[in-house]
């Protein structure tokens, strides 16, 4: 495939520290909440994709984000493990204790330099500002080596103002100061020429690296990173998916591709490993309940796909008239159509590791039970399927309620019944309940919430068929609110009305989860 030929060999390819946000402003996205189990199982597969830090959430904000932050520090060898703070003592001393088990630590804090935030959100004047800033870094170096700069909205910030800021933090020890563009305002031009406004007015700026920090509200987040690495930011901070507040964050898998794609135009090289790209989205997709839009680069379920007459007639000629990238280079399947019922344990972790997934061999174990399962059900399992399974894995929480049998009646003329079975794991008891409702799922949820003593409302319910044909798997996603918090569940079966019945118990089982987590924090009484 005639792909752009590197065309590096004179040219000196500089190395580009990507730095992940997923599990810190990737989780602020709205409704995007992970357990911690959940963001141990993304850190590992951040670890493996090859990222150098992994912002692993801000230990203040609770006592879950400061315990799943401290457990990754514990767990994650290869890449820095940060915790973000404000300007604060409390959350200082809090994000670095949280990264004090790490093998390479870094704190992370911030303080906005804008005037609108200068004078609306903290009331300060520029001195205070600038003292405020050096006093947090210097605090955090108490903790660690690695100490991370965000003057917060600096692309709103007056540009004389924000390289005085960035001197004085180098000055009290920060080793990396990053630019964030918080609201997603700037254009590429304007980002870059702020990039290089400080690589030229700030004395010893030579003494940190320069890191780029992009929000998406105008589309621009990919765009604006990389003309900040041409400016001379040498860290990336992006997520994978581009999750992230409001409109997302630069998205990982774009800025990387970009760089491996165009390496002719932008000589620079990441660790990244992209083979691994299309599992981890998946993984996060999967664990947030936030998919891609089809039409996403790289990773959204069309990136691939091609659709007109004459695109796909130049394909067949030669792949390289209408695409760009190879799918292989980010882990997307070549062959689509794979094991079966009669393939083995060895059949399944070869394709599992081509696909970019690791199981140790008790994950293998329960991931060859659950094809097995699947194969009985289905005559072809697909990549897709196999994915399946490894996500919904991933996703289980401590069980207390599991579905064991549904039945409904539906139909013109018919009042929608369901009759559903189901054991809580705890006692082992099995309860049956019966109930009507507007179609045969709203009457399977009806009965669920009876017999657990758990009522919801629903608030999304997506049905999304993983593979073609007629015996696919449908994967419904739901958001359901329960006291007044927004949880997810997912379900996956050859069986519609089961599969959403299982996306209502994982949701519920979720629910007890998160309260039994509460309430274990509260009598430790963590107090912030
Ligand atoms: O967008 C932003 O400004 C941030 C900072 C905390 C780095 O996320
Ligand atoms: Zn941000």
């Amino acid at each position: 495939m005639a792909r752009e030929s590197t065309g590096t060999s004179e040219q000196q390819v500089q190395p580009i520290r990507i730095f992940d946000t997923t599990l810190r402003d990737g989780e602020q996205c709205p409704g995007a909440s992970l357990n911690r189990k959940e963001k141990i199982e993304i850190a590992r597969a951040l670890e493996a994709l090859g990222v150098d830090i992994i912002e692993a959430g801000f230990p203040i904000a609770s006592p879950d984000d400061f315990e799943a932050v401290q457990e990754i520090a514990g767990i994650i060898r290869r890449c820095s493990v940060a915790g973000l703070a404000r300007c604060m003592e409390k959350d200082i001393q809090r994000a670095g204790e949280a990264v004090r088990r790490a093998e390479k630590p870094r704190v992370h804090v911030f303080c906005a330099t804008s005037e609108i935030h200068r004078k609306h959100k903290l009331k300060r004047a520029e001195e205070e500002i600038i003292k405020m800033s050096v006093d947090g870094v210097k605090l955090a170096r108490t903790f660690v080596e690695d100490v991370e700069f965000s003057p917060e909205d600096a692309s709103r910030t007056e540009l004389p103002f924000l390289a005085e800021v960035v001197s004085a933090v180098i000055e009290a020890g920060a080793s990396t100061v990053n630019i964030p563009d918080t609201v997603g305002y700037s254009i590429p031009t304007e980002y870059a020429a702020m990039i290089r406004y400080l690589v030229e007015h700030v004395p010893n700026i030579h003494k940190a690296v320069i890191s780029a920090h992009c929000h998406n509200d105008l589309g621009l987040a990919v765009a604006n990173s990389l003309a900040a690495i041409e400016a001379g930011a040498r860290q990336i901070e992006c997520t994978i998916n581009g999750l992230g507040e409001r409109a997302g964050n630069a998205a990982l898998e774009e800025i990387v591709m970009a760089l491996k794609t165009r390496q002719a135009r932008l000589p620079y090289s990441t660790n990244i490993d992209t083979r691994k790209i299309y599992a981890i989205s998946h993984l996060v997709a999967s664990l947030t309940g936030i998919q891609p839009q089809p039409n996403k680069a790289i990773v959204g379920k069309n990136a691939f796909a091609h659709e007109s007459g004459i695109h796909q007639h130049g394909m067949m000629q030669n792949a390289a008239t209408y695409e760009i990238m190879n799918p292989l280079d980010v882990g997307i399947p070549a062959s689509k159509l794979v094991l079966g019922k009669h393939s083995g344990r060895h059949a399944l972790r070869q394709r599992l590791e081509q696909l970019g997934y690791q199981l140790d061999d008790q994950q293998l174990t329960e991931a060859f039970e659950r094809f097995k399962g699947l194969a009985d059900k289905k005559k072809e399992i697909f990549d897709e399927d196999i994915i399946s399974i490894v996500d919904d894995m991933s996703r289980t929480v401590s069980k207390v309620w599991e579905i064991d049998s549904v039945q409904t009646t539906a139909g013109t003329g018919v009042i929608p019944t369901a009759t559903v079975r189901m054991r809580n794991l705890q006692d082992g008891t099995l309860l049956q309940d019966a109930a009507t409702g507007d179609g045969p799922v709203d009457a399977a949820y009806s009965a669920i919430q009876r017999i657990t003593g758990i009522t919801v409302r629903l608030r999304d319910y997506k049905l999304n068929a993983i593979t073609s044909g007629k015996d696919a798997q449908g994967e419904v996603t739901i958001e359901v609110e329960s006291d007044s918090k927004r949880i997810r569940g997912r379900g996956v079966s050859t069986d519609i009305i089961e599969a959403s019945a299982m996306a209502l118990v994982d949701a519920i089982n979720r629910i007890i989860a998160t309260a039994e987590q509460q309430q274990k924090t509260e009598s430790q009484g963590v107090t912030l």
